[in-house]
């Protein structure tokens, strides 16, 4: 009797052991070989969970799965990080790229316009900045021809953070600790405009939402998505929405008219890619928007004409296909795209350093 519990007793140390050993292999070992086959998960792209190591069924579909995560180089991803949240890159020393790209509500500010310096109200929607890398070009025209250009425009514009690049730069150069950052990342402690901009391209280079349900069904688990949400897909191939929306971004990869089968007339000033290339034809032409995480970023298209997202399935098939759908199909599409919400980023809020007597105050006017 006595042995026998002495046994048992033993018996269960051995498997409560081996289950810690198993746990420690898990937790150590694993992402060790994650990281040497380049996967390295910053924090920034999620974790692989079911997608691992699957077949693709649909790996000939002509949307693509966002992939799960990029090499990153973290000192400058959080330093990246830091200046989307500064404030004191604006004029007034209010506002941060995160004012109208708010991580928290999809990239976007949910408004019609951006609210920028002074209350200024701008011209057009604020796209979202969640899986811009996947553009082929930024802004709705295209006129930045990557991320690093693009962080440049908004710190100098007067109705955007208002600054000027100087101003800019002469702030974070009076912040040791910035200037201590951009010494260990750019080997100088001279700061410019150019890694001020590389840094915070860094940082939007990992705002990607991978791990959408559409994304698991993309690599073969069929019961991700239900039945009328793969209706509504089989729809946006059918009736032509895919000639556009298609690749990793679902978008942002051609800049087509807006009003292809019919004028668009609620917005005729707003000209698009002609004021590039001031070519004719060019008028009304746009990026086409990325359609990822789309049910978070109302309202729809550069000039917020709707915030219904069943209204944007409507007006894009009559305007760019000619068509009207029923409500059946709209509803079917719309259940769709709402298969399109990824993993939103996980940010730990930045904590940033003191300003100094050599800071430039902040200057509302
Ligand atoms: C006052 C609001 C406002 C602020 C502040 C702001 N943006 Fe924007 N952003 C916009 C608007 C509006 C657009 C679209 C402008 C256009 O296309 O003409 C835009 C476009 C973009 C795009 C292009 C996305 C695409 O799909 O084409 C990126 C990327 C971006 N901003 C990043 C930033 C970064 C980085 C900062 C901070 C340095 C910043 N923005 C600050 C309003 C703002
Ligand atoms: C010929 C190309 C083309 C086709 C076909 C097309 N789209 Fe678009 N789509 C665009 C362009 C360009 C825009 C941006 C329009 C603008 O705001 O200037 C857009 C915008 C959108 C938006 C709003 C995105 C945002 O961020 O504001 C949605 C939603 C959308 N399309 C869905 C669809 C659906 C659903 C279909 C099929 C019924 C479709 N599109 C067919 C080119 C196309």
């Amino acid at each position: 009797m006595c042995l026998r519990w002495k046994f048992l007793i033993l018996y269960y140390k051995f498997t409560a052991i081996s289950c810690l050993l198993a746990l420690v292999i898990i937790n150590a070992v694993m992402p060790a070989f994650a990281t040497a086959g380049g996967l390295i998960d910053m924090g920034y792209g999620r974790g692989g969970r079911m997608s691992a190591g699957t077949k693709s069924e649909h790996s000939d579909e002509p949307i693509k799965p966002i992939p799960i995560s990029f090499d990153y180089d973290r000192a400058k991803v959080e330093l990246g990080k830091k200046l989307f949240f500064e404030p004191r890159l604006s004029k007034s020393g209010w506002i941060t790229c995160n004012s109208c790209h708010n991580l928290s509500t999809g990239g976007a500010d949910n408004l019609p316009s951006s609210i920028g310096h002074k209350w200024f109200f701008g011209p057009i929607n604020s796209p979202t900045v969640l899986n811009a890398r996947f553009n082929l070009a930024q802004f709705w025209d295209g006129r930045a021809k990557d991320l690093k250009e693009q962080a440049g425009g908004p710190i100098a514009n007067p109705i955007e953070m208002g600054s000027n690049h100087e101003l800019a730069v002469s702030v974070l150069q009076s912040i040791p600790e910035y200037v201590q950052w951009f010494k260990e990342i750019y080997g100088d402690e001279k700061i410019d405009i150019d890694k001020v901009t590389d840094a915070i391209a860094s940082f939007e280079e990992t705002l990607t939402t991978p791990n959408s349900r559409f994304d698991h069904w993309l690599k073969g688990y069929d019961a991700t998505i239900s039945e009328s949400e793969k209706e509504g897909y089989d729809l946006f191939k059918d009736k032509g929405c895919v000639t556009c929306h298609n690749g990793v971004g679902v978008g942002g990869n051609s800049y087509q008219k807006f009003g292809l089968a019919k004028p668009y007339d609620k917005d005729t000033h707003t000209l698009g890619r002609y004021n590039v290339t001031k070519d004719e034809k060019d008028k009304y032409v746009f990026k086409v928007p990325l359609l990822r995480n789309i049910e978070l970023t109302a309202p729809y298209f550069h000039d917020a004409s709707t915030w219904s997202l069943s209204e944007a399935v409507n007006i894009m098939a009559e305007y760019q296909l000619g068509l009207t759908l029923t409500d059946d199909e709209t509803n079917k599409i719309v259940a769709f795209l709402r298969t399109l919400t990824g993993e939103q980023p996980s940010i730990i809020f930045p904590t940033l350093p003191p300003s100094t007597a050599n800071t430039p105050e902040p200057n509302r006017n």
